[in-house]
């Protein structure tokens, strides 16, 4: 095979994911897995119903519509003009996609030049910073501090340069649990229109906010023809191994997107997709009730990383809760996650993957939240022990 690397240099460094690490971790040691974020309880079973009924009724078996089912497309759609009062043409600004992962990758692969550089909070998702490397652009880190991972947006300005495409926003952010304010969200699109930049925003977790609301930035003025939103099913419908996402766009953007898209995946989730229509329209309650069960169990979680010695950064949105270990006499949050399995049998996952700047989240660490009570306080009673081990 000759001397060069396999994998080429785009991604060198970016081999497993932390997830997988940690996961096969805590099958390993039969540890509590709070470190990925994916619910241990499905979704509505009515909702499950109608994608078994589709598989059975022969609906989305064969290839769906590159752009996805119109009846998918104009739930999206309506979704978005019933929560955020945005209007989109089901036909020319909404693509469904294999999950948020894929919007993401085919709207940073569509929209970006190598050279270019993309401004994104850190600690970011781990797929942002593999993006934008396959796209051969630059990531440039706002990094979010401890204690309040507010971004500093006097930085964000002077971050900006002539090369800048792009900012790739997360919002409720994942793993901080920072949820922009209308302040914030009002001074970000001020600067992403003066310096004519565009914006992709990842709001998978916008059905998760326990202070405040989520406020899409698409719907500040000047925003709409720059921003590509980005959201999905898995989260708000505790159907994380559907990978239902969607883009909303205008026809441009959209378009540039499809164009990438269809060489990732082409389509996907037919049978899925229908049920994911049938999801979106559920009532009001359901979107209630599933942001208080959240809610529940955020502070649940909460207390019991406070009372187990843990500095706790309470979110305001998502399903996770970023702690810092140094009250605990530990500094170190990966060498801390990778020995917690065995001193307690529970598993979490180190930010400081999720930094360029490493010393801004070296010693946090994140759990999180979307288990079972009884899940949860088992390992609440397990981190418990922790000081005295
Ligand atoms: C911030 C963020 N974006 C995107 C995703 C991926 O979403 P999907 O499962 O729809 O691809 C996740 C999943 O954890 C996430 O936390």
């Amino acid at each position: 095979m000759g001397t060069r690397s396999l994998l080429n240099r785009r991604l060198t460094g970016m081999g497993t994911t932390i997830f997988v690490e940690m996961s096969a971790l805590a099958v390993a040691t039969g540890s509590i897995n709070l470190g990925q974020g994916f619910p241990d309880t499905d979704g509505p079973h009515e909702i499950a119903q109608v994608a078994a009924s589709a598989v059975l009724a022969g609906r989305g078996n064969q290839y769906p519509p590159g752009p996805g089912i119109p009846e998918l497309r104009t739930a999206i759609a309506e979704h978005q003009q019933r929560f955020y009062g945005l209007t989109y043409d089901p036909d020319t600004e909404v693509l469904v996609t294999a999950g948020a992962t894929e919007a993401l990758a085919a709207a940073l692969l569509a929209l970006l030049e190598p050279g270019d550089e993309v401004i994104a909070f850190e600690p970011f998702y781990d797929s942002y910073a593999a993006c934008i490397a396959m796209a051969g652009a630059t990531r440039v880190p706002l990094t979010l501090r401890a204690p309040s991972f507010r971004p500093d947006l006097d930085e964000l300005r002077s971050l900006i340069t002539p090369r800048t495409r792009l900012l790739l926003l997360n919002t409720p952010h994942n793993p901080t649990g920072t949820v922009l304010t209308p302040e914030e969200v009002a001074v970000i699109a001020e600067l992403a229109v003066e310096h004519d930049l565009l914006v992709i925003t990842d709001e998978v977790y916008e059905h998760l906010v326990f202070a405040g609301t989520h406020h899409p930035l698409a719907a500040l003025p000047g925003m709409r023809e720059r921003t590509v939103a980005i959201s999905s099913a898995g989260k708000t419908f505790s159907f994380t191994g559907w990978k239902v996402g969607w883009v909303t766009a205008t026809p441009e953007l959209v378009a540039a997107v499809r164009t990438a898209k269809q060489y990732l995946t082409f389509v996907s989730a037919g049978p899925f997709q229908y049920a994911v229509a049938e999801a979106l329209r559920l009532p009001d309650t359901y979107f209630a009730d599933f942001r208080a069960d959240l809610h529940r169990k955020r502070d649940l979680l909460s207390a019991g990383l406070t009372a187990a010695g843990f500095r706790v950064f309470e979110p305001q949105g998502t399903y996770f809760i970023t702690t810092d270990i140094t009250p605990l006499g530990e500094r170190d949050g990966l060498d801390f996650c990778r020995s917690l399995p065995e001193r307690c049998g529970v598993v979490a996952i180190p930010n400081v993957v999720f930094y360029d700047n490493t010393d801004a989240g070296r010693s946090h660490v994140r759990f999180t939240f979307c288990k079972q009570d009884a899940v949860l306080e088992r390992a609440i009673e397990r981190l418990a022990g922790l000081q005295g081990r």
